[in-house]
């Protein structure tokens, strides 16, 4: 049978109208070439749009936030492209990373004209957070602690993956990568490092240690020495009291809230081997392997005697410092990696040190435990002297200066009234003194800053942007 005639015959097949004439075989239209050729173009309009026409015509003013980088800080910006920083490490916090209050590396969201001008364009955004994000880094850290993690990020946090960076040997590069970290974030990060820069001056002269060592040279020095006997503590002044001008008030007095038992304490212990020892060391006596880094050194908690009895190591205070850090000494802020209960437990804990609970294998019992007490002293000086009505959380009026601010979040311990001595017995502090001590090193760094930036040529924006004040994100 004939094809037609099957077609024809093929019950439920519509067969081919009689005279209709089948179409000529067609040549494909869409050949190899053709299609690379489309693809590519469409590849490249793509490419045009989405990143050629924004480079070209994106051109955010400079922020209200944005400052130029120092030439040394420039320098580290360098070396920081060069060691693959920016693989682990983004450069901008993003709306869902920020944590207002917590005080801690995300303060605020980077905004594009953060980013502006030649020092900082391309920038170096990254896209990994295998590390935490660093574009807001300035001032969290002193420079002693910056420079003890360069040298062995486990010194300063025994959990960390950071490589190490004793490759940058030269003071000199270690130091500008120091300035950039310390730099980078804009007013709001000049201002908090201005605040890290004169708590650690405070801190350095009331307790009398030298200045840290800069770059490397912890590695090969030995650790630094308070010299006391320059010390003379004025007569009518709590010794204490400069310590405690760096806590907040409401703390000084308070207990643990949680009870001295088995467990509590075990935790504590399981916290303090995970986390301290890289500087309070594995005895507890403030020589941990990155100690010889750092000045003031870590505190050394084996003394009963200040266990029960310190002006300032009451639970309370410490409590206080592991939430919040100790801004001008490498004491860091763990309130946003330790919980509360866990705070309050290795608390717990340290009140064990000085009857031998860090020796391998024992285990800290309740009755190791050292019951603090405030002294008679101390009950004093909180009657007569910086008092907790007179405490600035309890003013009416908020506080708009971003000094003051500042002031504020290093010296929270101190009322708007209270004069103080350093234990130097003539260094006088006081909110004012802090305030005008941090604008001082505040509009230095500033101003050398743009002057640096003029002086490679760069592209300023008008003077009136520098005039505009620093914000303390997160503080309002
Ligand atoms: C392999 C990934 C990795 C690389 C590469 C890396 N880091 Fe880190 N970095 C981390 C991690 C993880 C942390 C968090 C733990 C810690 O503090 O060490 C960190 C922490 C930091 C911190 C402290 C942040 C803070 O305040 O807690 C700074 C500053 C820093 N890195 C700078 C650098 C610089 C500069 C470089 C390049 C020279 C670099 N990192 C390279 C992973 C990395
Ligand atoms: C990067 C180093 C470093 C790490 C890590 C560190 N500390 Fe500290 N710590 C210090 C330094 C430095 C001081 C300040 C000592 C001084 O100024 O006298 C300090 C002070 C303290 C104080 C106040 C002591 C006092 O007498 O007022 C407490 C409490 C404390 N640290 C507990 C801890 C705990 C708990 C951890 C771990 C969760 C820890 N620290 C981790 C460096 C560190």
């Amino acid at each position: 049978m004939s094809e037609r005639k099957r077609e024809e015959h093929t019950p439920g097949t519509p067969g081919m109208p009689r005279g209709w004439v089948r179409h000529p075989h067609e040549r494909m239209l869409i050949t190899p070439l053709v299609a690379g050729v489309g693809g590519l173009l469409a590849f490249f309009t793509v490419v045009a749009i989405v990143v050629w026409l924004p480079i070209h015509t994106f051109d955010p003013p400079p922020s209200s936030d944005w400052a130029p980088l120092s030439s040394t800080a420039l320098a580290g910006r360098n070396l920081f492209a060069q060691n693959g920083c920016y693989v682990c490490h983004s450069g901008y916090s993003r709306p869902q990373d920020v944590r207002e209050s917590l005080y801690f590396l995300y303060p605020k969201i980077s905004a594009p004209g953060d980013f502006w001008g030649s020092d900082q364009s391309p920038n170096l955004l990254g896209t990994e957070r295998t590390g935490p994000d660093l574009s807001q880094e300035s001032g969290w850290h002193p420079d002693d602690w910056q420079s003890a993690h360069f040298y062995d990020p486990r010194y300063m946090d025994p959990r960390s993956l950071m490589p190490d960076m004793k490759s940058l040997f030269s003071n000199k590069q270690v130091d500008q990568l120091i300035a950039f970290v310390e730099q980078r974030s804009g007013k709001s990060g000049l201002l908090r490092y201005a605040g890290q820069l004169y708590a650690k001056h405070v801190v350095l002269v009331n307790q009398g240690f030298p200045p840290p060592y800069t770059g490397f040279q912890g590695s090969h020095k030995p650790p630094l020495e308070s010299n006391d006997k320059i010390l003379a503590p004025p007569k009518n002044q709590l010794e204490e009291a400069p310590n405690l001008a760096q806590i907040d008030r409401s703390y000084w007095l308070a207990g643990d809230p949680l009870p001295v038992t088995e467990a509590n304490l075990l935790r504590g212990k399981e916290v303090f081997l995970d986390r301290c020892v890289g500087c309070h060391g594995l005895k507890g006596n403030g020589s941990g392997p990155g100690a010889r880094f750092l000045s003031p050194t870590p505190a050394d908690f084996t003394s009963a005697d200040d266990a029960c009895c310190g002006g300032d190591t009451g639970p309370g205070d410490f409590y206080y410092r592991i939430l919040r850090g100790w801004p001008g000494t490498a004491m860091e802020n763990f309130g946003d990696r330790l919980s509360v209960d866990d705070i309050w437990r290795v608390v717990l804990f340290i009140k064990t040190i000085p009857n031998g609970t860090l020796k391998p294998y024992r285990n800290p019992e309740p009755n190791d435990y050292i019951v603090w007490q405030p002294s008679k002293e101390l009950l004093a000086w909180t009657k007569s002297h910086q008092t907790l009505p007179g405490n600035i959380s309890f003013e009416k009026k908020a506080i708009k200066d971003p000094f003051m601010q500042e002031a504020l979040r290093v010296m929270p311990g101190l009322a708007p009234k209270d004069r103080l001595l350093l234990n130097d017995g003539k260094t006088p502090l006081s909110l004012r003194d802090a305030a005008n001590g941090i604008k001082a090193l505040y509009e230095d760094m500033l101003n050398r800053a743009w002057s640096d930036a003029k002086g490679r040529g760069e592209k300023l924006p008008p003077e009136s942007q520098k005039a505009i004040a620093p914000t303390v994100p997160g503080q309002q």
